[in-house]
């Protein structure tokens, strides 16, 4: 009897789909499924596109490409497939230039068959975009040439009160990084549309849809002008979701030993590690600084320290007070970060691990001053 012959690709495939039922825990195995393969069968296509594209003539130096230009056929449908708003008089007036390296086969030297998108900037903007990104933690992670690519990429978009900068439930175009400007946060919960927070002049929203390929998991509103800086998909996927491949590898197993982290499932301890940043500081370095009056006097007092695996600066943001303490580096260290987003999103299920871990503190300083008035609230 001839063996059955499995066809090529088969292994892989099936592979691909456990792993994301494995990490996403989808409670509808088949729905997953048909939506998983279609994602695979859209990047296939969209393979094949660039690769048509890529085995035409390789075009010498770049192209800009503006509204107002007429694009070629091919570029059209392209364009058409992957954004829709090409408009400059649109709601963010997001396309204002695009200027693509044209693909060159000789200069390939990895795999990269994305094209580099390039918004071209005076040095002012530039300067204002790397103040905005300064402490992104997304971007914490990247290389250097990573972090170019990804400033080179962005573009600037002006907003107005009460503009929905993203819809919950949309499809995700692009991430966001705010220069200036208030905006809430709106989640829907039980059909009405829920307050849950607010970004004041920093941080940076949209990574989710774009990273785990899901709809928008809320509504963004700026409360007055604003300026953000976008970055488009493509590039959002290149850069950043495969620098999260990395980022899993070095810190799975470290996260894997954090007693904080214990009670949550993998794939909720892998979404942590997809949106933290790591931070080095220098030996006596400042971390965190007192914003709350101190106990006696302005002088300080080591009141406990803290070493691989603990965490500190949770206190602040499960009560919602200013910070309590400084935190100084001890040698050279090495922080794994989380925003205040993300750590409302994702660690709510450590929330009463910390409120009991919180009242360790309040033994530390009945023990230091005799009182542990400071912590009340
Ligand atoms: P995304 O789902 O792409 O679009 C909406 C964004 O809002 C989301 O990514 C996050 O960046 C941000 N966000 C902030 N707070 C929340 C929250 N509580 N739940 C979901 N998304 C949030």
């Amino acid at each position: 009897m001839s063996a059955v012959e499995i066809p090529a690709g088969l292994k892989e495939l099936l592979q691909g789909y456990t792993v994301e039922v494995l990490r996403r825990r989808p409670p509808n195995l088949v729905e997953f499924a048909v939506q998983h393969f279609t994602r695979v069968l859209e990047s296939q296509k969209k393979e094949q596109r660039l690769k048509k594209r890529n085995s035409k003539p390789a075009r010498k130096g770049v192209t800009f490409q503006t509204s107002s230009n007429t694009p070629n056929k091919d570029d059209e449908e392209e364009e058409e497939e992957e954004e829709e708003d090409t408009s400059t008089t649109g709601k963010y007036s997001r396309r204002v230039s695009v200027c693509a390296e044209a693909y060159n086969p000789d200069d390939d030297e990895d795999d990269d068959t994305e094209p580099r998108v390039v918004h071209p900037k005076t040095d002012e903007q530039r300067r204002r975009l790397q103040d905005a990104c300064r402490d992104i933690l997304l971007f914490k992670t990247l290389e250097q040439e990573q972090f170019s690519e990804v400033l080179d990429a962005m573009f600037e978009v002006l907003v107005k009160p009460q503009e929905h900068i993203i819809d919950q439930g949309d499809d995700g175009d692009n991430f966001y990084v705010i220069e200036k400007g208030v905006y809430d946060i709106f989640v829907q919960k039980d059909g009405a549309s829920v307050c849950v927070g607010k970004y004041d002049n920093k941080g940076s929203f949209g990574e989710l849809a774009l990273m785990y390929n899901t709809p928008r998991a809320a509504t963004i509103v700026a409360t007055q002008d604003g300026a953000l800086w976008g970055l488009d998909r493509a590039t959002f996927h290149r850069l950043i979701v495969k620098n999260n491949a990395k980022k899993r590898r070095m810190y799975e197993a470290f996260i894997e030993c954090v007693p904080l982290l214990k009670s949550l499932e993998l794939s909720e301890r892998m979404k942590i590690v997809d949106v933290l940043g790591a931070r080095a500081f220098k030996d006596e370095e400042r971390i965190i600084t007192q914003t709350k009056a101190g106990q006696q006097d302005n002088t300080e007092v080591e009141v406990a320290r803290c070493s691989r695996g603990q965490y500190f600066g949770e206190l602040a943001l499960v009560t919602n007070k200013p910070r309590a303490a400084s935190v100084y580096a001890v040698g050279e260290t090495k922080c794994l970060v989380i925003d205040i987003q993300a750590f409302e999103r994702l660690l709510g299920p450590c929330m009463d691990i910390m409120k009991r871990n919180i009242s360790q503190y309040e033994d530390q300083l009945v023990a230091l001053f005799g009182t542990s008035d400071d912590l009340k609230h």
